[in-house]
């Protein structure tokens, strides 16, 4: 049945504005959405929570295989992430929880341990996955993949403003600095490295509108 049911890959960078473009396009076309990140995200978190090394490989593959985790909205439509039923919104989305990500998803044991999970997200009528190997792996067989990427420098900018926008102070310069860190650390790890798929779409994103971004994917997608 899986077969039967269309993929829209959305793979890229940190900052590239995938996030907001896949839940855009999915929101457009009634498709579930899948935020693979969030689950390297969440091990991360969830390791940490138990006092688990992000060296322990192991013990990792262990937390990655048995999550327990819930996606959904709040009262105001806003997303929601529980952790063992705990709302972990907020630190998800932390720079520290980013780059334990980051650590993580360099593990195969951990990605292993997370791929059958990514795929009970293929539900009917669809689903709009976003990540760094939607195209590449977890869904090789997407009908639609782009690869998504904007200059470190504007998604720097956006991260900043992000930040800012929820009062949290940070600099531009450090911020610059921990995405050329993190790109590096994700696209020239042997395990999974970020690559687009040979048959993905390139789509630069900067200096246009979320909106400009969302149109193309979904003109893309009229044609699958
Ligand atoms: O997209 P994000 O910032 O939430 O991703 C967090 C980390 O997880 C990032 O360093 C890359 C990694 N990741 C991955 O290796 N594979 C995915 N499919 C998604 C994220």
């Amino acid at each position: 049945m899986s077969q039967a049911v269309p993929v829209i890959a959305i793979d890229g960078p940190s900052g590239s504005g995938k996030g907001t473009i896949a839940r855009r396009v999915a929101a457009a076309l009634g498709y579930h959405l899948l935020d693979s990140g969030a689950l390297y995200r969440l091990t991360a978190l969830a390791a940490q929570k138990e006092g688990v090394c992000l060296d322990d490989t192991r013990a990792l593959a262990r937390i990655a295989a048995g999550l327990d985790i819930q996606f959904g909205s709040d009262a105001s439509g806003d997303e929601l992430i529980l952790l063992n039923g705990a709302d972990v919104t907020e630190q998800v989305r932390t720079e520290q929880t980013g780059a334990g990500a980051s650590r993580v998803a360099a593990l195969q044991p951990v990605r292993d341990a997370l791929l059958g999970l990514q795929r009970t997200f293929r539900k009917p009528p669809g689903l709009v996955a976003d990540g760094r190997d939607m195209g590449t792996h977890v869904f090789a067989d997407a009908a639609l993949k782009v690869f998504l990427t904007a200059s470190a420098e504007e998604r720097a900018q956006r991260r900043y403003k992000q930040l800012k926008g929820k009062g949290i102070d940070v600099s531009l310069a450090a911020l610059s600095r921990d995405i050329e860190a993190r790109d590096r650390r994700d696209s020239e790890r042997s395990v999974a490295p970020l690559r687009p798929a040979e048959d993905a779409r390139m789509l630069d994103s900067s200096g246009q509108s979320i909106e400009a971004v969302t149109n193309t994917v979904l003109d893309w997608a009229r044609g699958i």
